[in-house]
């Protein structure tokens, strides 16, 4: 039997990619194997949001190169966003990679590792643009949990983001289809799924009749097997007040917003493209907290882009104090080829911009652990996801907040109710008081 390894990068969309990768070899009698040196064929499934991840995949495939010396049929393919970017380059400093194959050429791996095989040269196969995403054509890792997308692509053009040129125009799925994959999944004994999109809430702008993404959750939330529902990204530009009735009504869409901020100046955010100002944000943060009861929110934040000033990242962190954020990811601005930030003046040293960086994250660190302090000595269902570290299980409360405890590891993928002991920043610690075998069973 052949056997394939697959390594994934970056975000939810990309290990979704790599669910689709799987099912395409799988279905072509490949089996996952979870070392690189017992694999025929290699996938490094590519991210290029940040530079950082630049660095990093050129380390990884020149790791990749005693593996080919020593087994020459061994097939090297490198995909995503990067390969995508970065095709050039890597043809040409690597020339042992076998494949290098775009976001949208997806579906073409299995015949283009046929054809590598019948010719000497390696493969370049990527699609400026296109939609070859096949609703259904995804292996589900997790018995009980999966992704499923709702749009590819995004229209939106941070001007600090690679994504709308790598992955192309927003293209939304039929939303029969989305219900379809969801009801097949239930029928499988998955209970929860995550609705995926570059921005979710732009979901179905582009079809011939206007569909909401609320009314696409206000469907999902119908097929009631399915007892999370969560999704993400929200754009705060999108977001509709639909939305949050949506949520509020629907007790298995789950109390959590990941609602990205990116930067509290209005100056900054407007030379990110971003189209709202911090008082909408912060109109759109009291809107949500005052109609889903309990609900988390979560935030991604860029410190150092170009033009941001002292005055500008207090904003940010005027916000972050406001809003008290249950966690937020945090990003040095990076600067990546091609987009409209590149050219932007950029005045500020990177030893200030860490400094900012490192400032926030404090400040950020205490108010997680402040909420999350909040909730211990209380009791909440939790879903068991898999194992954690020094041998408990883990599993994520309703709010998305992240759990560990001792438990047999047949709890995973079960519903336990979980009194909360302890807070750290990042997660919690509590012990079992009931284990929820029937379904329907709420605290
Ligand atoms: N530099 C730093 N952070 C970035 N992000 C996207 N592009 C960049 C960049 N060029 C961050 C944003 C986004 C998250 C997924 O990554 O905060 O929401
Ligand atoms: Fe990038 Fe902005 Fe699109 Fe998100 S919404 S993928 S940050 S361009």
């Amino acid at each position: 039997m052949k056997k394939y390894f697959i390594e994934t990068f970056g975000c939810q969309m990309n290990e979704f990619d790599s669910e689709r990768i799987s099912w395409l070899l799988e279905k072509e009698n490949y089996l996952s194997v979870q070392k690189p040196e017992e694999a025929d064929v290699i996938i490094i499934n590519t991210c290029a949001v940040r530079e950082k991840a630049k660095n990093k995949l050129y380390g990884h495939i020149g790791n990749l190169r005693t593996l080919k010396t020593s087994n020459p049929d061994l097939m090297i393919c490198i995909g995503g966003c990067s390969a995508q970017n970065l095709k050039e380059k890597i043809l040409k400093d690597f020339p042992y990679v076998d494949i290098i194959f775009g976001t949208h050429n997806i579906s073409q791996l299995p015949e283009l590792i046929l054809k590598r095989k019948s010719i000497k040269k390696s493969i370049c196969e990527v699609k400026e643009n296109g939609f070859d995403y096949v609703p259904g054509n995804f292996k589900n890792t997790f018995p009980f949990k999966a992704y499923v997308p709702v749009s590819h692509g995004c229209n939106n053009f941070c001007t600090y983001c690679i994504v709308p040129y790598v992955r192309g125009r927003e293209i939304s799925i039929k939303p029969a289809e989305i219900i379809e994959d969801i009801k097949r999944l239930a029928d499988n004994g998955v209970v929860e799924i995550m609705l995926l999109g570059q921005n979710v809430n732009s979901y179905g702008k582009d079809f011939e009749k206007p569909y909401s993404f609320s009314e696409l959750l206000a469907e999902v939330a119908k097929i009631k097997e399915i007892r999370r529902i969560r999704f993400m990204t929200s754009h705060p530009k999108d977001l509709s007040q639909n939305l949050i009735d949506v949520i509020a009504q629907n007790f298995n869409i789950m109390n959590h917003i990941h609602l990205p901020l990116q930067s509290g100046s209005n100056k900054i955010l407007k030379l990110m493209n971003r189209n709202y100002t911090k008082e909408k944000y912060l109109e759109i943060i009291d809107n949500i907290k005052s109609k889903i009861s309990d609900c988390s929110i979560t935030t991604d934040i860029i410190t150092g882009f170009p033009g941001e000033e002292r005055n500008d990242f207090e904003h940010t962190l005027d916000v972050v104090n406001k809003v008290r954020f249950n966690r937020a990811f945090t990003f040095i601005y990076s600067k990546r080829d091609g987009t409209a930030a590149c050219n932007m003046e950029d005045n500020i040293s990177i030893k200030e911009k860490k400094e900012w960086f490192k400032e926030l994250l404090v400040i950020q660190n205490k108010i997680s652990l402040e909420e999350n302090m909040k909730l211990v000595d209380r009791n909440y269902e939790v879903l068991v996801e898999g194992e954690g570290s020094k041998g408990l299980l883990e599993g994520r409360l309703e709010n998305n907040c992240v759990v560990n405890f001792e438990g047999n590891k047949n709890l995973i993928g079960k519903f336990v109710n979980i009194n909360i002991a302890s807070a750290k920043s990042f997660y919690l610690k509590g012990k079992i008081i009931k284990i929820n075998d029937d379904k329907k069973n709420h605290l």
